[in-house]
């Protein structure tokens, strides 16, 4: 299976965007919600609708950048979010970004990666990271019954595949996820090592 840009775009276009929920993700506006530096470098990747990015821009955080590889769904962010700066909208594919972040955000992009693109995945996501950087958000624990993506995992598999790069902060069962996704989902925070 090749899950490239034609890939995602077809679902879009096709409106089966099943992972999207429409408004930011509550776990990962609790962790922002104590964070008093607004002038912070931030990055969402595979960021489609890209919910988290409208709400902390409001917020204040104006560091925010966003990246995906269909460029319809960047435009549509544009379009809808005139005041968030074009400069800050990245259309691209994850595995070639040059760039180096405070925080880097995932939201339902891991999961929508092959299993065996999950390696790379860990190692660019430490060199986009500045030296105390952290990635932080959500990572499925439970494993789906139709062929993926979504993509599943556990708490053991993720640890083997970040602890060789990153500080496991944290990574527990989260207590607000959405209902649909309640008990199924891990939060973490994961630090450059
Ligand atoms: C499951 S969706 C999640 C979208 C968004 N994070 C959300 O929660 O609504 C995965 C997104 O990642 C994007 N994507 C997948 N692989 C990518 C890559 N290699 N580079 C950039 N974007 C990618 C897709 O286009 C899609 O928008």
């Amino acid at each position: 299976m090749k899950l490239d840009s034609h890939f995602w775009s077809n679902k879009y276009k096709l409106h089966q965007t099943g992972w999207d929920i429409g408004y930011a993700s509550p776990p990962i506006i609790s962790y922002f919600d104590q964070l008093d530096n607004k002038d912070i470098k931030i990055l969402i990747p595979g960021c489609g609708n890209a919910h988290e990015a409208v709400f902390l821009f409001e917020k204040g955080f104006k560091n925010i950048y966003i990246l995906d590889f269909v460029k319809e769904t960047l435009n549509k962010f544009q379009e809808k979010q005139p005041n968030f700066p074009k400069s800050q909208i990245l259309y691209g594919d994850f595995f070639s970004l040059h760039d180096q972040f405070d925080i880097i955000i995932e939201q339902t992009f891991f999961c929508a990666l092959l299993p065996d693109q999950r390696k790379a995945y860990v190692s660019r996501m430490k060199s986009l990271l500045k030296p105390s950087g952290k990635l932080i958000g959500l990572l499925f624990d439970t494993y789906f019954e139709k062929s993926g993506p979504p993509f599943g995992g556990n708490k053991k598999e993720y640890i083997a595949l970040f602890s060789p790069l990153f500080k496991i902060k944290t990574l527990e069962k989260c207590y607000n996820s959405i209902p649909p996704r309640m008990d199924t989902e891990l939060f973490f925070i994961f630090e450059g090592n």
